[in-house]
């Protein structure tokens, strides 16, 4: 992959795609990890002399524009953090790449910064139409003129076939960007020669979103690890009563070939051995901890409980590289933020690589109150590191390959 330390940019126009897709409350930026993980590739554009056209979106917003997912907050922070002006075109009508764009990006020159608005303003964006997208990447090309240039550094999209990720890239000179190159180096390390055992653990709320990769990695793991709402789903398929938890009934089947497939293959397969159970879900519901193969019927598990955060530690304790993606539990409320908490606690305690994947588990740690430093890596991607690590093409990072 070419990367932007290749790529001349001095006095040309550089298409950015950037992930900056960060949560939003009440129009207030809660972790702003992603923006300050694309400065230095914006910083070093800057420094030698492009001028920067920044992309990105903001949540889904299904092509309309929704002025509660403007980007306007994000290029507020950005402007701060890099210390310069940044431009935002005041207006997304007449299209994101129209006239308030072509005015916004023509106003700067060399070492100039400008951030369009949400780019899922533009239903061709994220259509499945391959001429609608590859018509507004023409667009977007516009932008840059003559003489533009493509950088691919929105790691946490790589793995959306959109415009601005899949299509602009083919019609420019294009490079990767630091962060992509960091993430995508990181990630290698899990899937070619690594130091054994090999644990990862999964979380989160859905079976469903993890299949994939489930399936790839119970031929790689020494061991999987499985808390989190989706481990109501492996108790369950194992004949377990899951009360009012959450359950992928039309899973069942598919878990229980995993559980199969996990000891024939001599792959230790942790779930939790006992649960915290609460009579509904709310930060102060009354709860007790439970054994995991005895949930009462009308509760909910919410947290997994004291005797698996003690297991879960040990299963990481000899770990040699660990990948660890989804929370253990409702981590945003506090009472059922323990099983998480000691994950990552364990996780720092590793002697060996170990990678923190995605949206919901990194902001969990930083949440809380872990440092980046704490562990290998923290990567940006969610959805983008689960598919790097199914085996899966990821359309961005084949785009910038081509
Ligand atoms: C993310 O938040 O995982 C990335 O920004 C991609 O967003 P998406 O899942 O809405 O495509
Ligand atoms: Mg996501």
């Amino acid at each position: 992959m070419r990367t932007v330390d290749d790529l001349e940019v001095a006095g040309r126009t550089v298409l950015v795609r950037a992930d900056l897709n960060v949560p939003l409350q009440d129009g207030v930026i809660t972790d702003d990890k992603r923006i300050h993980a694309s400065l230095p590739t914006i910083r070093d554009l800057v420094g030698r002399g492009a001028k920067v056209v920044v992309l990105a979106h903001l949540g889904r917003p299904k092509g309309e524009v929704k002025q509660a997912l403007s980007l306007r907050p994000v290029a507020e922070r950005l402007e701060q953090l890099l210390g310069q002006p940044v431009g935002f075109p005041e207006t997304a009508e007449g299209g994101i790449a129209g006239p308030a764009a072509r005015a916004a990006v023509a106003a700067g020159g060399g070492g100039s910064v400008v951030l369009l608005e949400n780019i899922r303003f533009e239903a061709a964006e994220t259509s499945k139409d391959d001429a609608e997208r590859a018509a507004f990447a023409e667009a977007l090309a516009g932008l840059a003129g003559e003489n533009g240039a493509y950088v691919g550094d929105g790691f946490g999209a790589v793995h959306r076939k959109h415009a601005s990720v899949y299509d602009l890239p083919k019609l420019l000179p294009h490079a990767a960007g630091g962060l992509v190159v960091a993430e995508v180096a990181v990630l290698k390390r899990l899937t070619d020669d690594l130091a054994r055992p090999y644990v990862v653990v999964l979380g989160g709320a859905k079976v469903s979103d993890k299949l994939g990769v489930i399936a790839n990695l119970l031929d790689r793991v020494d061991r999987l690890v499985v808390g989190g709402g989706m481990a109501y789903t492996f108790l369950k398929a194992q004949g377990h009563e899951v009360g009012n938890s959450l359950l992928e009934a039309d899973q069942l089947d598919t878990v229980r070939g995993f559980i199969d497939e996990a000891t024939k293959r001599g792959v230790d397969l942790v779930l939790p051995v006992d649960i915290v159970a609460a009579t509904n879900f709310a930060p102060d519901a009354p709860n007790e901890v439970v054994a995991a193969d005895a949930i009462p019927a009308d509760r909910e598990g919410l947290d997994i409980g004291p005797k698996s955060r003690e297991l879960f530690a040990a299963k990481l304790a000899d770990a040699r590289t660990v990948f660890w993606n989804g929370p253990m539990g409702v981590f945003e409320f506090e009472a059922f933020a323990n099983g998480t908490r000691a994950l990552a606690q364990a996780l720092t305690n590793v002697d060996g690589l170990t990678v923190v994947g995605g949206g919901d588990s990194a902001a969990a740690v930083r949440q809380l109150g872990f440092s980046e430093s704490d562990f290998g890596h923290v990567s940006t991607g969610g959805g983008a590191s689960l598919e790097y690590l199914e085996g899966k093409t990821l359309p961005g990072l084949q785009a910038l390959e081509a």
